[in-house]
């Protein structure tokens, strides 16, 4: 599948594209916006994630692929395709040392916009354009958080920090992190998925994911226990492999406890968050949880411990679980009853229920500590527009 930016001159050209893009038989999911080049500034946060930028502009000169320059080289895996009437050679020359190599001239002629489609998309597929790192949310106890805590925090780094993100429902009891996202029924799940491995590639794998908005995809649970057992440790291990490739974050919803299969997906995380709440029970088992981690022989700097519903007041505080586990706790969420009920209720992010909550904003801090967002440097006015910032948070109920 190939995310596409489609910037038209008007409403019959850019059918007329779309028209083209259905018949050239590359997986795409396209977004068409009316415009020209000087429009590119507009639509900086949907270019940062699409793999092909069309411009379909009639007017098209060489002075404008400055600007095109700009968003070719601020987006590593972006392609640009031009499409103007007749283009000059000066326009071809500029545009070829902008970094541009498609441009097609206006009509397009089928055959070439589909040999241009596949070169994108045989692109994306050849290399491992991301190398996406994967972290596990697990408790050792039911009603946690973990699922909540896991879905607003690929939602935070979705739509705060600009990556790309894949949710993995792993929960082996009922999974509904699905559920929390959309109404949708999911058009697979986590065990469809493994049941066919062998057909396993970016486009089927695409097709299994729900598209919860245009950084943020969801694999669903299995369902039921039943169908979790199902799954064997290969197929995840496959599915998670894919996944890196794919995305900038694999946030996987371990659910509950540890058995073989979870210990296999957390042999593959980059980094294990174990969730707990302030209570006396949580001291023990969160204890034997993280012997266990250490038996595993996970280093310590893999494994973090997280309060959620934290609450000052509570009377287990956090130098009694620094006490019990012998390391600190690295970062906590705040009780919010109100807004997580709210959130949870309306099929919406934390983040759009309560934007300015302590909730919301742990949930933030702790996206930017596990992505910190890099250096600040010097950046030109497009440049500006094309670096990371935060976006208009959409409702995580969707339609497809
Ligand atoms: N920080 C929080 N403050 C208040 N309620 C919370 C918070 N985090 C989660 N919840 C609520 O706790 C309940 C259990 O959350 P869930 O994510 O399903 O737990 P788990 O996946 O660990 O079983 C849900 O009703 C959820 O809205
Ligand atoms: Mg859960």
């Amino acid at each position: 599948m190939i995310d596409i930016l489609l910037i038209s001159s008007g409403p019959d050209r850019s059918h007329h594209i779309e028209q083209l893009l259905e018949g050239c038989g590359v997986a795409h999911r396209v977004r068409s916006v009316h415009g020209s080049v000087r429009h590119l500034r507009t639509h900086a946060a949907s270019i940062k994630s699409a793999d092909l930028l069309i411009v379909d502009d009639v007017g098209l000169e060489p002075q404008d692929m400055a600007s095109i320059e700009e968003a070719v080289s601020h987006v590593p895996q972006l392609n640009c395709m031009l499409v103007t009437p007749a283009p000059s050679t000066a326009l071809l020359m500029a545009a070829m040392r902008a970094g541009v190599r498609h441009v097609l001239p206006w009509p397009l002629d089928a055959q070439a916009f589909a040999a241009e489609l596949s070169h994108v998309w045989g692109k994306k597929t050849a290399g491992a354009r991301r190398e996406g790192r994967v972290v596990a949310l697990t408790s050792c106890k039911g009603g946690t958080g973990t699922s909540f805590i896991a879905m607003n925090l690929a939602h935070a780094l979705a739509t705060q920090r600009g990556k790309r993100v894949l949710l993995v429902d792993a929960n082996q009891q009922f999974a509904d992190a699905s559920l929390l996202m959309s109404d949708q029924t999911p058009a697979a799940t986590l065990a469809d998925l493994c049941g066919q491995i062998d057909r396993l590639d970016n486009a089927f794998f695409d097709s299994c994911v729900m598209h919860v908005n245009d950084n943020l995809d969801v694999l669903a649970g299995a369902g039921d226990p039943i169908r979790a057992g199902e799954l064997r440790p290969a197929q995840l291990e496959r599915v998670l492999t894919l996944a890196r490739s794919q995305y900038d974050a694999v946030i996987v919803d371990l659910g509950l406890g540890i058995n073989p299969l979870a210990i296999h997906v957390l042999d593959q995380s980059d980094r294990i968050c174990m969730l707990v709440r302030q209570s006396v029970l949580y001291l023990r088992t969160g204890r034997r949880m993280l012997d266990i981690f250490h038996e595993l022989g996970y280093a310590t700097g893999k494994v973090s411990v997280l309060v959620n519903q934290y609450d000052k007041h509570a009377p287990v505080n956090l130098q009694a679980f620094e006490q019990s586990f012998g390391m600190g706790v690295a970062h906590r969420f705040a009780r919010d009853d109100k807004h997580a009920g709210a959130a949870l209720d309306q099929g919406l992010p934390i983040m759009s229920v309560a934007k300015g909550s302590a909730l919301a904003q742990d949930i933030v801090a702790f996206a930017h500590t596990l992505w910190p967002a890099p250096q600040k440097e010097k950046k030109s006015g497009l440049a500006r527009l094309f670096a990371q910032k935060p976006r208009d948070v959409p409702q995580l109920k969707t339609n497809h």
